[in-house]
């Protein structure tokens, strides 16, 4: 076992803005790869494609990572991805819970999305300065307080029937980042797990961009993370976009 990078400091906050946005700051200040930046709320809470993740206070996990990983920019998503299979083999290794993934980072329990993940990084030459990578978990709350979220998100405690201990979650979500970063580290690849834990390789889905809805089959995931979608003839490459799996 290499020396553990992610979590060896933890700064926790009651309230911040985003922990994304102060993680950054804390990058921007020159601190070492490996802090995390937790808080019990968020006010201002950003999700992907300028959507905002707002989530009751101390009711969950909202933490930042950040990172300086040795890798070119156009791999960036691979930060994503072992966040993804991070949090889903934590919740696989502490309830024996299934999650699925869903391209390109959301983790899902009975097809409801129970957290997101948010990756910001700044790009120095050819090379990654810095990378910050915002997990988002619904853990001890329930959705039917939200009714119009409730049909497309989930929370653990709605999935297990009860409240858990979340932060023993997560202790075992850091371990998991920290031996995915590892092998991050030594170039190693692990998009064939990605791959496996994926629910929508070979089905129809819709794919909804910044500009355009495009419809066809989910191919692949390649290395540099887009999502190859077959539509017709065309093979096309996405980089974003929202994914929902079409019924046959
Ligand atoms: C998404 O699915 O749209 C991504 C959501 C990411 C939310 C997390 S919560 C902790 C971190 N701080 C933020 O402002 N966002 C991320």
């Amino acid at each position: 076992m290499g020396e553990q990078i992610i979590g060896r400091k933890i700064l926790r906050y009651e309230q911040v803005e985003s922990t994304n946005t102060l993680a950054r700051e804390f990058a921007e200040q020159g601190q070492a790869e490996g802090l995390v930046i937790a808080a019990q709320e968020q006010t201002a809470g950003r999700g992907r494609m300028g959507r905002k993740w707002i989530v009751p206070r101390g009711t969950s996990l909202q933490f930042s990572v950040l990172l300086r990983p040795p890798l070119a920019p156009q791999y960036a998503p691979r930060l994503s991805f072992m966040a993804a299979l991070s949090v889903a083999n934590a919740l696989a290794r502490q309830f024996n819970l299934k999650a699925v993934l869903k391209w390109p980072n959301d983790v899902l329990l009975h097809e409801k999305k129970v957290c997101g993940i948010l990756t910001e990084s700044s790009v120095q030459g050819e090379q990654l300065a810095y990378a910050i990578l915002g997990v988002g978990l619904n853990v001890n709350y329930t959705m039917s307080a939200f009714p119009e979220l409730a049909r497309f998100a989930t929370t653990v405690q709605d999935v297990l029937g009860e409240a858990v201990d979340r932060s023993s979650l997560e202790r075992t979500i850091l371990d998991e980042l920290d031996g995915y970063y590892a092998r991050i580290r030594r170039g190693e690849s692990f998009l064939g797990e990605y791959r496996a834990r994926l629910g929508m390789l070979g089905k129809r889905i819709r794919v909804a961009g910044n500009q355009e809805i495009l419809e066809g089959i989910a191919k692949d995931v390649d290395k540099e993370g887009a999502l190859i979608l077959q539509t017709g003839h065309k093979q096309v490459k996405l980089f974003a976009g929202d994914v929902t799996i079409l019924k046959a």
